[in-house]
């Protein structure tokens, strides 16, 4: 199956294949070329250039007319809960009326009230709330997603998170990573047993959840009042001898071990970083750990950002991510995500579009078949209408520009 996209006025975020994350100042370049077109074969980007070094061939099984509209690759969002029961307004309002992130969570709210929630439901209920929230983030551009579970903090509710996750990749043309994240909270029924619960992480839960293959990464919410840079440590290794790699919830609501206990177990990624200090930035220089900031967050919880131009000042990688989660970020519009980077973290805009594809990719480990256009990688994209430039994405930031999505070269 041909398919060819023509009449593209920029085609953006190309590269040469073999990118595999963009650090420092690389972070300022987001290629295009004018005028192009690009052809795919059996969902992969087979080829692409200019009219006016060669004219598109003429031959294909579908033809798509871009409009002269932008051509980007999709969005790779590294962070995301979008598996979850209900919704939890009532602590907005709470958090409107002066409560903080920790005091709700406290008083058993946060985590826990959607823990509760979800244990009433059944898997297929799950999967349909899932599902409307999953096919809007598809219509809004994002082509690869991580999806952590941490609402089930039991067994039998954590793999039943999973195996939505997992239906959601079987389901949907999304490539989908699954992340285990039973050491989200302290489990209802653990309550003041915070050693007795990790130790169910580590001797229950991640070996049944690795015995049905239903994760790819594990995670822990290291951080003040959750758990500790040891008790992450151990839960680390414990998902490494099952294969699955650390991606760390850390430095989100005080500077706690997050990202030492990261780069040290070589996580793949440590997400939040809004308390992130100077001392964890010249830790971060040269580790393979993805620092990942989550704009949205701050944003709807009125926190301070994490340190993005900091990090790419000093040399460092940036992922930004979605956060999609009832409680403290209930959207996935990654094109706000990019314009909150901009704006609130005084990202460049090619950087918070690297951010948000190229090193998102790379935040799941998927850079080398996702996050930019290049030949050989999945033929996820998305068509704008006409815009001046690409600085226009996040300029607009409230401006539906996105138009017509394609996963695996077929539009959805
Ligand atoms: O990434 N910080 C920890 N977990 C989520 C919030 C979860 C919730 O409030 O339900 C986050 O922000
Ligand atoms: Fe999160």
């Amino acid at each position: 199956m041909k398919l060819l996209v023509n009449n593209i006025a920029t085609l953006a975020g190309i590269d040469g294949g073999g990118v595999l994350r963009k650090a420092g100042a690389d972070m300022a370049t987001f290629d295009t070329i004018e005028n192009a077109w690009m052809l795919c074969e059996d969902g992969i980007i087979s080829d692409f250039d200019t009219t006016d070094n060669r004219p598109a061939p003429t031959q294909a099984d579908t033809i798509v007319d871009a409009a002269g509209g932008t051509v980007l690759p999709s969005w790779c969002d590294s962070h995301t809960h979008i598996v979850y029961a209900g919704s939890r307004e009532q602590e907005f309002v709470d958090k409107i009326n002066g409560l903080s992130y920790a005091e709700i969570a406290k008083r058993g709210g946060g985590i826990l009230n959607s823990a509760d929630r979800l244990h009433t439901m059944t898997e297929d209920q799950l999967y349909e709330q899932a599902m409307q929230r999953v096919n809007e983030v598809i219509k809004k551009g994002t082509g690869a997603i991580e999806i952590k579970s941490g609402y089930g903090l039991n067994t039998q509710d954590e793999l039943k998170m999973l195996r939505v996750i997992a239906r959601i990749q079987e389901s949907t043309r999304l490539r989908v990573m699954a992340t285990f994240l039973g050491a989200h909270a302290v489990g209802r029924e653990y309550a003041g047993r915070q050693a007795d619960y990790v130790n169910l992480v580590i001797n229950e839960m991640i070996p049944a959840v690795a015995a049905e293959g239903l994760a790819d990464f594990v995670d822990v919410f290291c951080d003040q009042g959750f758990f500790t840079p040891d008790e992450t440590a151990r839960i680390l290794e414990a998902g490494a001898k099952h294969g699955m790699r650390g991606k760390i919830h850390g430095q989100e609501l005080a500077p706690s071990g997050g990202v030492e206990v990261a780069v040290k177990h070589h996580a793949l990624s440590v997400d939040h970083l809004e308390s992130m200090t100077d001392d964890d930035i010249a830790l971060m220089r040269n580790a393979e750990t993805m620092p990942t900031a989550l704009p949205g967050t701050s944003f709807f919880l009125n926190m301070p950002f994490a340190p993005g131009r900091k990090m790419i000042d000093a040399g460092l990688p940036l992922t930004i991510a979605s956060d999609y989660n009832p409680g403290s970020t209930p959207s996935g519009d990654m094109k706000f995500v990019v314009s909150l980077a901009c704006i609130k973290m005084r990202l460049q805009p090619a950087e918070a579009l690297n951010a948000a594809t190229i090193n998102g990719a790379a935040a799941m480990g998927l850079s080398a078949d996702y996050g930019s256009i290049a030949v050989g990688k999945v033929a996820n994209f998305f068509i704008t209408r006409p815009i001046p430039s690409i600085d226009f994405i996040p300029y607009a930031y409230t401006t539906p520009i996105i138009e017509r999505t394609f996963l695996a070269g077929d539009e959805v």
